[in-house]
């Protein structure tokens, strides 16, 4: 998940190593790196960079002054030491770094299979290698060409950085949809996911635009194109004013705030591949192969903990609904103890962030020795639950850092929503023109979710109101009923306040007696779904002096009168509203905890992934 580069008269090997810890806080699971001195000389292994120096210490000659080097979040293919970049052509010639997801990766190495191409590793990334190698060799021309005539076959996500050891005085780089940036020295060029590996060197930094690629040469200017039409662009040199701390969150103060604004991309990346509205298609591989299991099961049994929970809750909503097969959501750890009924012709969801934490990967052991089949849905690749399952479906939404989960939430949301339109299109459970109104409904998501972004600063305006409340209670019915339980976690999680999610209409039945002129009540009210009813409960709060805190769809009049705040998000349908009213309920936590001081990234006593029990 980082890449850095160096081309100068330096020694490489030191720069990339630093850089690449510096980029150590992207989360990763191996590395490696390239060094170039009349030979490619590459080392590469599962883990830390530290493991990576130990290992590069004792099997290369790290002389030279050109590199490349790499910190990899798995996407195609576990981590281990192949599946590590850099990755090389065929030849030997070509070196590779790449961050993101080539989609068409499958077809492309059919094609290079047929023409003798040989692949080590399960990686997108070694396809595109090929294919850059393969194009140079059939059109005669030189690295940069070739690079951008491959990326125009490609679809997907990327950043790259490549390397022919036929020229060694130039490195290509190019980016779509993942970060790259080039420090730009007096006889010396940097390459880096973002600028903190070459700050102590140069302050001069070009960003490369999505679509643009850049020919690093020596002993050249840099000159960047646009990889599609080829139409040279100039290149704008910024002087970086941040420091080290502010580059690696992006410029966010936290890494829970970048986190909630990567989910526009994330949950695009999510879909990216599997959802194509236009021809009424999702396919997820992890569900194609196993179909049968899903729709001879009598039940799906969801497990899972914390707010994967809550993500399963929503998917018990839209999977009951679009599929219309009964779905039962457990805690992990109650699950597991309390020797619970499982049939052969059960599916278990498990969902887990992390992949890693301890009482899901039991409850999924159980359900396997019960003969039921089990289905992951896991953000980290290879991790222990996603290994343990018979299939899976990963979110794709980059490392989290914050411990308070945020897009691991809502790209978990999305897998779900796929998953349970894909059954629904497979039984038939809804209408033609239903199941399509979804699909372009979901691709519609990420720039609502940018402008459910846009309620920051009416965030901020209700945090400075009630950071200081002593208790805050979360409503709401239907598909926002597990969007309160969450949204009153991540308020407990970061600004120690104790809060409660409850479903609106239960509020009757107890928490009412804590309503009085102190209390503040957030209401998730958008106007789908059961708004009238919400609205008498808005009222029930208001006769009782309660503040009411209310999420609504943008126009709302009616809750606007009751409620002393409104914040306005777009419309959507119902079962995919909560992918919308989580965004305001962040940022609302976000602010209260950090008005109070709190630590945000690493909020007290909770860890990021439970591996006890
Ligand atoms: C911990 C984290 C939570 C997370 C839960 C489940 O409590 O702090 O943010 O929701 O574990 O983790 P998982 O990795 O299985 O989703």
């Amino acid at each position: 998940c980082g890449i850095v580069g160096y081309i100068g008269h330096r020694e490489a090997y030191p720069i990339v190593i630093k850089g690449l810890k510096r980029l150590e806080y992207r989360g990763y699971d191996s590395a490696g790196v390239m060094i170039y001195d009349e030979t490619i000389k590459v080392c590469k292994t599962k883990g830390k960079v530290v493991q990576l120096e130990e290992l590069a210490q004792k099997e290369i000659d790290t002389k030279g002054t050109i590199g490349i080097g790499h910190t990899r979040w798995a996407t195609h293919g576990v981590p281990n030491d192949v599946n590590s970049h850099p990755h090389l052509s065929n030849s030997g010639e070509l070196a590779i770094v790449h961050n993101g997801i080539i989609e068409n990766y499958a077809p492309l190495k059919e094609e290079l299979i047929k023409r003798g191409y040989v692949f080590h590793s399960d990686t997108d990334t070694e396809v595109l290698v090929n294919l850059i190698e393969e194009v140079q060799k059939k059109e005669k021309i030189k690295l940069g060409k070739a690079v951008q005539l491959a990326l125009n076959q490609v679809v997907g996500a990327y950043a790259i950085a490549v390397f022919d050891s036929k020229k060694p005085d130039e490195i290509i780089a190019a980016r779509l949809g993942s970060p790259l940036a080039i420090g730009v020295g007096e006889g010396e060029y940097f390459i880096a996911s973002d600028a903190s590996p070459f700050i102590e060197y140069t302050s001069n930094a070009v960003y490369l635009e999505d679509g643009e690629m850049a020919n690093i040469n020596l002993n050249k200017s840099i000159k960047i194109r646009k990889i599609k039409d080829d139409s040279l662009v100039d290149p704008y040199i910024q002087e970086l004013q941040m420091n080290l701390e502010q580059i690696e969150k992006g410029g966010f103060d936290h890494f829970m705030l970048k986190e909630i604004f990567e989910q526009p991309n994330v949950i695009k990346d999510t879909y990216r591949g599997r959802l194509h509205a236009d021809k009424g298609i999702i396919q997820m591989s992890g569900v194609e192969d196993h179909l049968e299991k899903f729709l001879n099961a009598d039940r799906i049994i969801i497990v899972a903990c914390g707010t994967s929970w809550h993500a399963g809750l929503v998917a018990e909503y839209i999977i009951e609904e679009f599929a219309r097969v009964s779905v039962e959501v457990e805690y992990a750890s109650e699950f597991r103890y309390r020797n619970p009924i499982i049939k052969s012709t059960d599916v278990v969801i498990a969902i887990s962030q992390s992949g890693e934490t301890a009482d899901t990967m039991a409850a999924i052991k159980l359900a396997k020795e019960q003969g039921a089949f089990v289905f992951g849905v896991c953000n980290v690749v290879g991790s222990s639950i996603s290994r343990e399952s018979h299939a899976g479906a990963y979110t794709h939404a980059g490392p989290e850092i914050g411990v308070a989960s945020t897009k691991a939430f809502t790209t978990q949301i999305t897998v779900l929503t796929m998953l349970a339109l894909r059954l629904a299109k497979a039984k038939g459970t809804l209408s033609h023109s239903d199941f399509h109104r979804y699909l372009l409904e979901l691709e519609l998501i990420p720039e609502k979710v940018k402008e459910a972004l846009g309620t920051i600063d009416r965030a901020k305006e209700i945090a400075a109101a009630f950071k200081d409340a002593p208790n805050c209670l979360y409503l709401g019915r239907g598909y926002n009923f597990p969007v309160a339980l969450e949204g009153a976690l991540k308020l407990k999680e970061i600004s120690y306040i104790h809060a409660e999610g409850y479903p609106a209409a239960e509020m009757k039945h107890g928490p009412i007696a804590l309503i009085d002129e102190q209390m503040p009540v957030v209401v998730i009210a958008p106007k789908q779904g059961h708004y009238d009813k919400i609205v008498s409960n808005i009222q029930e709060i208001k006769s009782r002096s309660g503040k009411i805190i209310a999420v609504v769809t943008k126009g709302d009049t009616q809750v606007r009168e009751l409620a002393d705040y409104v914040i306005e998000i777009p419309e959507t349908s119902d079962a995919l509203s909560p992918l919308i009213t989580t965004i305001p309920l962040q940022l609302l936590s976000y602010y209260i905890a950090v008005y109070r001081d709190c630590n945000v990234d690493q909020p007290r006593n909770l860890a990021k992934s439970v591996t006890v029990e």
